[in-house]
C-alpha cells in the first residue's frame, strides 16, 4: 500500500430490529443497521476514514478503543455531534496491529448506547501479523460477547447496575452454536458487556491457547484453563478442533465464580468436517521490550477508583474521590514522557477495571507480583479486583490533547467514575 492510501467507510447510526430471540423483532442501535456491529478492517500505516451520519435523533460520540487518535478524532465523551449531522473521523492507524473496536461514548448516555448495540468491530493488521502462519480467513473470527437482559416481550431492558442481565450474546445471539472444521481457529473475543466479567474455559477440559491482548500479540502463546475477560478487554485465543472427531460439540462455558447466573454456556463448536490445516502458532509471536527495559518513569502517579456502595438508588462513582467533570482537567502528562500509574480499587465488592484512551500500557505488577504472562503484553484495559492494586507502565506517544481515562464497567463511567488528561 503507497503512502496516502486511504480507505473510506460510510455508516449511519440509526434505529433498527434485530432478530435477536427467535421470531422476535428487539429494537436497538445500530452502525449501519448491523447488530452486532460491523467489521472495519484496517492496515497499520494507511489511513482509514469514517464518516458517520447520525439519525438517531440524539448526540453521538464514537470512539475507537485502543486506537492512537488524535483527540478531534477521539469520540471524547462531550464532543459529540447533533442528531441529523454526520462526523468524519480519522484514523491514521500509526500503531501496530490490535483487534480494536468503536463504540458510543457520548457523555452519561455511553452505557445505555453501548448495552441497546452501538459497538462495532476494528481489526488493525501490520506485515508482522501477517506474516505469522497463524488460522486467516475464514479460520479468524471475531466474537463479542456480551450479557443482556429481555423484557416480556423480548426487548433489551436498560437500567444503571442491572444484576439481571443473565442472557449472555456471542455476535448478537444467546448461546449460537458455529459449526467448524476439526482444525486450529483464531478467535478474537471481546468482552463487550457492560459489568460482567467473564471466565472463559473449554467443555473438554483443554487450555485455550492465547496469544494476544488488548493491543496485539503477546510475546509468546499462553496455555490458559481460564480466561479472565473484564469489559473492554480483548483476547485473541486459538482453538484446535483436530484433537476432535467430526460430530463433537465442545463448549465454551463461563465459569465465572460469584452469583450463581454468570456460570453457563457461552457458545457451543460443531465439528462438521474434517480439513486441511496449514496454519501453526509459532512460539514466538513478536518481541517486545521487557518490564526492566522500558523507559524510566518520569513521575509516579496513584489512582484510585471507588463507587458508593450503600445501595443508594443512584450510586455515584469517583476517581481519587472525584466524579467526572469534563470541565476539568485531572491530570496532565508531558508528550512523549513515561509514567507508573498504581490504580487501586478500595472498594470492598465491586470490581472495577481501568481504560486510558490513547494508549497501550503495560501492567507491571498485579497486587504486588510480576504480571502473569496473560497481561505482559499490550493492554488498553486492565481489571482491578476489591482491594487491588494494579501498577502499570504508560508512556504517552502519538497525539498531545485532552483524553479521558475510566473504568470501562460502562455503568460506572456513566456514573462519574471517569477523569480528563492532558498531554502536553
Ligand atoms: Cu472503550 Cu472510553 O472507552
Ligand atoms: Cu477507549
Ligand atoms: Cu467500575
Amino acid at each position: 500500500s503507497s503512502t496516502g492510501a486511504v480507505d473510506c467507510y460510510e455508516l449511519t447510526i440509526r434505529r433498527s430490529t434485530a432478530e435477536i430471540l427467535p421470531g422476535i423483532a428487539t429494537d436497538v442501535l445500530t452502525y449501519g443497521g448491523h447488530f452486532p456491529g460491523p467489521v472495519i478492517h484496517a492496515r497499520s500505516g494507511r489511513r482509514v476514514l469514517v464518516r458517520q451520519h447520525n439519525d438517531l435523533g440524539m448526540p453521538v460520540t464514537v470512539h475507537l478503543h485502543g486506537g492512537n487518535v488524535p483527540s478531534a478524532s477521539d469520540g471524547n465523551p462531550m464532543d459529540v455531534f447533533a442528531p441529523g449531522t454526520a462526523r468524519t473521523y480519522v484514523y491514521a492507524n500509526r500503531q501496530p496491529h490490535a483487534s480494536l473496536w468503536f463504540h458510543d461514548h457520548a457523555h452519561h448516555m455511553e452505557a445505555e448506547h453501548v448495552y441497546r448495540g452501538l459497538s462495532g468491530t476494528y481489526l488493525l493488521t501490520d506485515d508482522l501479523e501477517q506474516s505469522l502462519p497463524l488460522p486467516k480467513g475464514r479460520y479468524d473470527v471475531p466474537i463479542t460477547l456480551r450479557d443482556a437482559r429481555f423484557d416480556e416481550r423480548g426487548q433489551l431492558a436498560y437500567t444503571m447496575s442491572d444484576r439481571n442481565r443473565t442472557t449472555v450474546l456471542a455476535n448478537g445471539r444467546p448461546t449460537p452454536y458455529f459449526e467448524v472444521a476439526a482444525r486450529k481457529y483464531r478467535f478474537r473475543l471481546l468482552n463487550g458487556s457492560n459489568l460482567r466479567l467473564f471466565a472463559l474455559s473449554l467443555s473438554d477440559g483443554s487450555p485455550l491457547t492465547q496469544i494476544a491482548s488488548d493491543g496485539g500479540l503477546l510475546e509468546r502463546p499462553v496455555a490458559v484453563p481460564v480466561l479472565t475477560l473484564s469489559p473492554g478487554e480483548r483476547a485473541d485465543v486459538v482453538v484446535d478442533f483436530s484433537r476432535h472427531t467430526v460430530g463433537t460439540r465442545l463448549v465454551l462455558t463461563n465459569t465465572g465464580p460469584g452469583r450463581p447466573e454468570q456460570v453457563g454456556k457461552v457458545l457451543a463448536f460443531d465439528v462438521v468436517r474434517t480439513a486441511d490445516d496449514p496454519s501453526s502458532v509459532p512460539e514466538v509471536l513478536r518481541t517486545l521490550r521487557p518490564a526492566a527495559a522500558l523507559p524510566k518513569a518520569a513521575v509516579t502517579r496513584d489512582i484510585e477508583l471507588s463507587m458508593d456502595e450503600d445501595g443508594r438508588p443512584d450510586p455515584r462513582g469517583f476517581i481519587n474521590g472525584r466524579m467526572y467533570d469534563p470541565d476539568r482537567v485531572d491530570t496532565t502528562v508531558a508528550f512523549g514522557s513515561s509514567e507508573v500509574w498504581n490504580v487501586t480499587n478500595s472498594n470492598k465488592r465491586a470490581p472495577h477495571n481501568f481504560h486510558l484512551h490513547l494508549v497501550q500500557f503495560r501492567v507491571l505488577e498485579r497486587g504486588g507480583r510480576p504480571a502473569g504472562p496473560t497481561e505482559t503484553g499490550l493492554k488498553d484495559t486492565v481489571r482491578v479486583m476489591p482491594g487491588e492494586t494494579v501498577k502499570l507502565h504508560v508512556t504517552f506517544d502519538g497525539y498531545r490533547g485532552d483524553y479521558v481515562y475510566h473504568c470501562h464497567m460502562l455503568d460506572h463511567s456513566a456514573m462519574g467514575m471517569m477523569a480528563t488528561f492532558r498531554v502536553r
